[in-house]
């Protein structure tokens, strides 16, 4: 045999471990929950697609498809993306399968992770996980309030506050060409000191400037055009509308015309929720409206919004919080003796019948498995021995108000019920 080799998990991803894991189970709970409430189903695209889906939807000049994808050649040559994000898999999901075909709006979410080639920081990874949801096939500012809602409301639920939504539009097809205009205008002066990638994105899509990372680009972009400027009769209205929503569903939000977002695909409404107890990583959850992505995979012009939440950015909040309880169990069962052992072995098995987390000691002396229960934060523990097994009585202890007594072995059931069921 070779010499033993240890090895690490890479860069920029991790194990999720317990306790962590906890915060990460509340939010998946607290979220399904709300997506239930507002009509939401579960789809579970797949975690690799083609990867001409990601280019031409986030766009050739983002940050994510020119510096940041997993993109590799499969056995056969095709060229196969690991996920950066899951609005276009659930795009090509909804055309493949000719879900528009349903009645609108069709509403979707889904978990899981996605992976981006980043440079690896507090709160951003290369593997990381979001929970995200789309909605199709309403036009309606109602479904952007609606959308906005849900996020507060899944926010809220789990106790989440000092949270900034941020919302603007970016406009239409239609409003588009003349604002690109007044930012190559704009630009023009500049160019010389912009990037290398901010000059290529001025001839071919300068709205991507706004999103440049590099100290330089974010400098010369003070007092550029704002889109709201330019935006068409339509797109005002629609703005204007989800604004006003905003105020009747009791959302504080604030308008932020940098908003631009870092993917290509978005029409109208953006928006982000952020923090400033994450350092330099701000947004927590992100979204907006992209009306077009539907027709570009060859869907009928089909109307969309959507948005996706970090998830090891929002788990970190709950964590911060006090908001993930980390659960233990409700009944340690410690034995005295091969004999007992074993029947605390049949006993902890009736009380998991039950619907109950139980923990046996299997071997040692009484004082290290009560050690061992007291560890594990164990609400009750019953103890056998010789002596019990043949008064039929056995001792209990409630850890965490410290008060105890005996029960009978054969009425054992109907004690615990009344102490720990509901
Ligand atoms: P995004 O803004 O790229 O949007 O990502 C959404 C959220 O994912 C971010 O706000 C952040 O919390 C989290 N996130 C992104 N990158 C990382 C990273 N490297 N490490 C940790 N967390 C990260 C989208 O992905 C769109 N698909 C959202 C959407 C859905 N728009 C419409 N529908």
């Amino acid at each position: 045999m070779s010499a033993p080799q240890r090895y690490n998990a890479l860069k920029g991803v991790q194990d999720i471990l317990p306790p962590d894991i906890y915060a990460w189970q509340k939010v998946e709970s607290v979220a399904k929950k709300i997506f239930w409430s507002y009509g939401f189903q579960e789809i579970k695209p797949p975690i690799i697609e083609s990867t001409a889906l990601f280019t031409r939807s986030i766009g050739e000049m983002t940050d994510i498809v020119e510096k940041e994808m997993y993109t590799f050649p499969d056995r056969a040559g095709r060229s196969i993306t690991l996920r950066p994000e899951g609005t276009a898999p659930v795009v090509r999901a909804y055309v493949e399968h000719h879900l528009h075909m349903l009645p609108p709006p069709q509403k979707f979410f889904y978990s899981g992770p996605m992976f981006r080639y980043e440079r690896p920081q507090k709160g951003r990874f290369r593997q990381f996980y979001q929970i995200g949801a789309e909605a199709f096939g309403v036009s309606a500012a109602e479904l952007d309030a609606e959308i906005i809602s849900l996020l507060k409301a899944l926010l809220e639920t789990l106790g989440l506050r000092e949270l900034k939504f941020e919302v603007n539009s970016i406009g239409c097809e239609k409003c588009r060409p003349s604002y690109r205009n007044a930012l190559r205008e704009f630009f023009s002066a500049r160019l010389d000191a912009l990037c290398p990638d901010c000059k290529r994105r001025y001839e071919l899509n300068p709205l991507r400037i706004l999103d440049c990372k590099v100290d330089r680009c974010i400098e010369m972009r003070t007092g550029a055009p704002t889109v709201t400027d330019f935006l068409c009769d339509e797109c005002r209205a629609h703005f204007e509308g989800v604004r006003s929503l905003l105020q009747l569903l009791n959302i504080p939000h604030v308008i932020t015309p940098g908003l631009v977002r870092g993917l290509d695909y978005y029409t109208r409404t953006t928006f982000e929720v952020t923090t400033e107890h994450l350092g330099s990583q701000k947004a927590v959850a992100a979204g907006g409206r992209y009306d077009r992505l539907v027709e570009e995979f060859g869907g009928p012009s089909t109307p969309a919004i959507g948005f996706a939440l970090g998830m090891e950015r929002l788990t970190t909040l709950l964590k911060d919080a006090g908001g993930a309880a980390v659960p233990s169990p409700q009944v340690f069962v410690a034995g005295i003796g091969t004999k007992a052992v074993r029947e605390g072995l049949v006993m902890a098995e009736r009380f998991r019948a039950m619907g109950l987390w139980v923990e046996a000691g299997y071997e040692g002396s009484l004082r290290s498995q009560l050690r061992r229960a007291d560890k594990l934060a164990s609400h009750y523990v019953f103890i056998i021995g010789d002596d019990e097994l043949l008064s039929g009585k056995i001792q209990w202890k409630n850890l965490r108000n410290g008060s105890q007594g005996e029960v009978e072995i054969t009425r054992v059931e109907e004690f615990v019920s009344s102490c720990l069921l509901p």
